[in-house]
């Protein structure tokens, strides 16, 4: 497995794959990896010859600079998990080689229509920070396929929309999230949590996952409200909880097919997001 910082060089090598017409796929994470992000780089393995995942901690979608700090880094521990793996490379940069213009010169990709509501309403900018870092992946290596996580659902359908409006050449694949025995989404911010905050956390899932049984059309907003009363009740401070069509996030009709209900709450200084999809009963 190569470890590449330098752009350029990342670049030279997926050129070098794609004349050798080797299929690419990439799976873009912040590092700290877990077993979510390695089931995407397994999906990614069955898809292409040749698999690069990206390890960013991106500057450019954090609102607050406090959060950027604490985020957990530990790239020795990635590059050993990522090494059992068996891809083809990881890229490594720099905040400065990819935004040798400096943060505030950066550009930045809207999506309008997505980035404003939920995580994007609660963390002004973070959306166009993701967006414009994955362009910047996606013109570096140029790939085939791209591997994104259900557990950012919002961001999965930011990036396939970004893809479709900005004419990129990548599928975007998608992988299931993968969680803790008792139910909780692994993330790099569950190491945040207290003891006593771990045991509350898979709450946010089991409340998620009794809406399926209970959910009727007319109900949506007594459901909704419901289940944000359990979040305060059970410690949480809760940030949205809604019911959306799966397919573009509006609101749930007779043409829906496919539910996704998310939520995002807070437990301390922690905030956990989660979400659930289901066919319309
Ligand atoms: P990060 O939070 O590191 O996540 C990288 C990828 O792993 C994302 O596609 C995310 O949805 C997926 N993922 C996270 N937790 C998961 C879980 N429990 N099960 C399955 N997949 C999971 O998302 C980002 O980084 C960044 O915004 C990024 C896209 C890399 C741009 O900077």
């Amino acid at each position: 497995m190569q470890v590449i910082s330098n752009p350029e060089q990342m670049r030279a090598q997926t050129q070098q794959w794609h004349r050798q017409e080797d299929s690419v796929a990439v799976v873009p994470t912040m590092g700290q990896l877990h077993a979510g992000h390695l089931s995407l780089i397994e999906i990614a393995k069955t898809r292409a010859k040749r698999v690069v995942a990206t390890i960013f901690v991106n500057p450019l979608q954090f609102d607050q600079a406090e959060d950027l700090a604490r985020y957990p880094r530990d790239l020795d521990a990635d590059l050993n998990k990522l090494q059992n793996l068996n891809i083809d490379a990881v890229f490594t940069p720099q905040t400065s080689d990819l935004y040798p213009e400096g943060l505030d010169a950066a550009p930045r990709i809207h999506i309008p229509l997505l980035e404003k509501e939920f995580c994007g309403r609660s963390r002004p900018g973070h959306f166009a920070g993701v967006c414009t870092v994955v362009a910047k992946l996606f013109n570096l290596i140029a790939p085939d396929i791209a591997v994104f996580g259900n557990k950012d659902y919002q961001q999965l359908l930011i990036i396939r929309q970004m893809v479709q409006s900005l004419n990129f050449k990548v599928t975007i694949l998608s992988g299931d999230t993968q969680r803790e025995p008792d139910g909780l989404a692994l993330s790099s911010r569950n190491a945040h949590l207290n003891a006593e905050q771990r045991a509350l956390a898979p709450q946010l899932y089991q409340i998620l996952s009794e809406i399926p049984s209970k959910f009727q059309l007319e109900q949506i907003p007594a459901l909704e409200k419901s289940s944000i009363q359990k979040l305060e009740q059970a410690g949480f401070r809760c940030d949205y909880f809604a019911m959306r069509d799966a397919a573009h996030l509006q609101a749930i009709s007779l043409n829906t097919t496919n539910i996704v209900v998310l939520a995002a709450a807070w437990l301390g200084s922690t905030r956990l997001i989660d979400n659930l999809l289901f066919p319309r009963p």
